[in-house]
């Protein structure tokens, strides 16, 4: 398929690094948020990164106006009819990207791909939400965005060969490795990464180590480049929680069960970088 504007669900940090990948391989971008807020923030966030890949000599500074020229963002689903693929990366809320779906589904051109940025939700259970399932798959992109080089690609149960060829080659497009997964409870990335996450939460919560001593372990130790915790706090925390949920629902084992200090964290509204608090605080 000849792709030429790609429709972005959700002005989010992930939203938003997909907006500003797509902009600066030569797409024309439409970006889509429920507020004027919600897209102001996810613009400044683009400018900001922009800027960043500019001092680091990635970006030629004469591109970056051209890069947000692609972008157009917008509070309807309407201007989605001319986007050959949308790529959904709202809130990981399953009655959310259902409802999502049924409306890509009314206002998209026939044959447009659909596609959701989803870090565990069913690819299958999203597709059944449409009268397209065989144009559904996942796309799930790694935070920050624009400098992750892996986008895994997930096969619902429904999902044809040529979708999985679209987005294949347009993931090439963009820079990024593509990696074949299939649909099963958080994929591969979240299946691993998440109870990782999870345990060193229990090992903060069991008093084992301070969460500066947890992380210096797995950062010098085993030469992650941020610790579990500090990597919590740069995913979100609700996000951390709701996919142990779908991994605990969905494969019904209890070695997947969130620790009780995520949950209160949640409650609490310490979110991470993103609410300013999480394991550490943030300016
Ligand atoms: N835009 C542009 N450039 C950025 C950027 C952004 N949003 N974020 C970081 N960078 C650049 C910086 O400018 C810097 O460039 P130079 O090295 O040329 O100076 C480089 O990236 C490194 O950044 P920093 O020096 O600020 O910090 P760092 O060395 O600690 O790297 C990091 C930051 C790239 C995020 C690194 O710590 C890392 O790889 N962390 C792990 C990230 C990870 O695991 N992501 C996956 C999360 S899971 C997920 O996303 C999926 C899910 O479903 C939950």
């Amino acid at each position: 398929m000849d792709i030429k504007t790609i429709g972005v669900v959700g002005a989010g940090q992930m939203g938003s690094g997909i907006a500003q990948v797509a902009a600066q391989t030569g797409y024309t971008v439409l970006l889509a948020d429920i507020s004027d807020e919600a897209l102001s923030k996810g613009m400044a966030a683009i400018h900001s990164s922009l800027d960043r890949l500019i001092k680091k000599g990635s970006l030629q500074a004469e591109q970056k106006d051209a890069v947000l020229r692609r972008i157009t963002t917008t509070t309807s689903y309407d201007a989605f009819h001319d986007a050959e693929i949308v790529i959904e990366a709202a809130t990981e809320h399953a009655p959310l990207k259902f409802e999502i779906f049924r409306k890509l589904d009314e206002v998209c051109k026939q044959g447009a791909v659909l596609a959701t940025n989803t870090s565990s939700i069913s690819i299958t259970e999203i597709a059944a939400n449409t009268r397209r399932p065989e144009a559904v798959i996942g796309m799930h992109f790694m935070n920050p965005v624009p400098i992750m080089q892996l986008v895994e690609v997930i096969r619902g149960y429904s999902t044809s060969d040529e979708t999985f060829r679209t987005v294949d080659e347009l993931a090439r497009k963009m820079g990024k490795t593509p990696v074949e997964v299939n649909d099963y409870p958080g994929f591969i990335s979240n299946r691993i990464l998440m109870p990782m996450i999870n345990e060193a939460i229990f090992a903060l919560y069991e008093g084992v180590a301070s969460a500066e001593a947890i992380d210096t372990v797995m950062k010098l130790g085993m030469n992650h480049p941020m610790g579990p915790l500090t990597l919590a706090d740069l995913i979100g925390l609700d996000t951390c929680l709701a996919i142990m949920e779908v991994l605990h629902h969905g494969l019904g084992d209890d070695k997947y069960r969130p620790c009780p200090l995520l949950r209160k964290m949640v409650a609490a509204g310490h979110l991470g970088r993103k609410t300013g608090r999480g394991f550490y605080t943030y300016q």
